[in-house]
């Protein structure tokens, strides 16, 4: 991987020397004549060796960034994606007074934390790891958020059977088993139990379908993310699952349809300004 036709590369690296200084980017494009340590050059080549092998910047450096907060993250958990922020912004437009939240599939809580410091809302986050959830607390512990965000360990809506809530986003896995990807591609260091969707990518969210009703108050907002290819058809199997609530489907920032969206009649139009759709 030549750095020189590799623009990725080259910003990578930019972005690890950064961190093995302590200084900006801007600082080492500015810089090319300091001397380092022994050590910082020792650490910065082992920071490369890694990146060589594939394993994403994020793991690399422990951090990654979201809705403009830094994130712990580390092999246990998804590291969090752009796109995904479109939710947040959906939800903390829809939200009017407190509300309750519950955030499926948290990993390092990205979605959860973000949405409590960012409204007055109260949030139940489930996860089935054990090793994501402790990610998770660390984040909402450093965003001070623990005492608004309520980690739940098993599967999906399981361990807050009973509530309901304004509010249901989830970000579960959906790629398909046959589209995993291996090394060295930066996806194959993330957890299989973050990504892998079953044969057609939507089989986790098949199943949280049934207990959708009894979760989403009748005015709330449900909010899913997948990839593009099937959005049509988690739409039809939300549209199924919430015969009474309006569907629609949101695109990502490069404009390719990402996420569907199940809001009540009644809701749309009234104080809730929908970012996206
Ligand atoms: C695609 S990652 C998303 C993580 C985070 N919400 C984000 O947006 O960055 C999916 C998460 O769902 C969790 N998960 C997978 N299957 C689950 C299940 N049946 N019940 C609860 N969590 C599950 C995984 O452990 C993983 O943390």
């Amino acid at each position: 991987m030549s750095s020189q036709t590799n623009p990725s590369a080259r910003n990578d690296v930019a972005v690890l020397l950064a961190r093995v200084l302590g200084r900006n980017r801007a600082w080492i494009l500015a810089h090319g004549e300091a001397i380092v340590s022994e050590e910082e050059a020792a650490t910065f080549m082992s920071y490369c060796e890694r990146r060589r092998t594939g394993e994403p910047i994020a793991y690399i450096l422990g951090d990654a960034g979201f809705y403009g907060r830094d994130f712990l993250v580390n092999e246990h958990v998804l590291v969090p994606r752009p796109e995904t922020e479109q939710l947040v912004d959906e939800t903390i437009a829809f939200i009017r007074a407190p509300m309750r939240v519950l955030d499926l599939g948290t990993g390092c809580g990205a979605i959860g934390c973000t949405i409590a410091a960012e409204t007055d809302a109260g949030v139940d986050a489930t996860d089935s790891s054990g090793d994501a959830l402790d990610v998770a607390r660390e984040n909402a512990r450093r965003h001070g958020v623990l005492d608004r965000v309520l980690f739940h360990k098993g599967d999906l809506a399981e361990p807050v059977k009973g509530n309901r809530y304004d509010v249901v986003i989830a970000n579960l896995p959906y790629v398909p088993t046959s589209r995993l990807k291996k090394r060295p591609d930066p996806t194959s260091f993330e957890p299989r139990e973050a990504l892998d969707g079953g044969p057609d990518g939507l089989a986790v969210y098949r199943k949280l379908m049934p207990s959708l009703p009894r979760l989403i108050n009748e005015d709330g907002l449900v909010l899913m993310e997948a990839a593009p290819p099937t959005i049509e058809e988690l739409a039809a199997m939300l549209q199924a699952a919430l015969p009474t609530f309006v569907i629609a489907v949101g695109n990502d920032y490069s404009g390719l349809p990402r996420y569907v969206k199940a809001i009540d009649r009644r809701s749309e139009g009234a104080t809730y300004r929908s970012s996206g759709v």
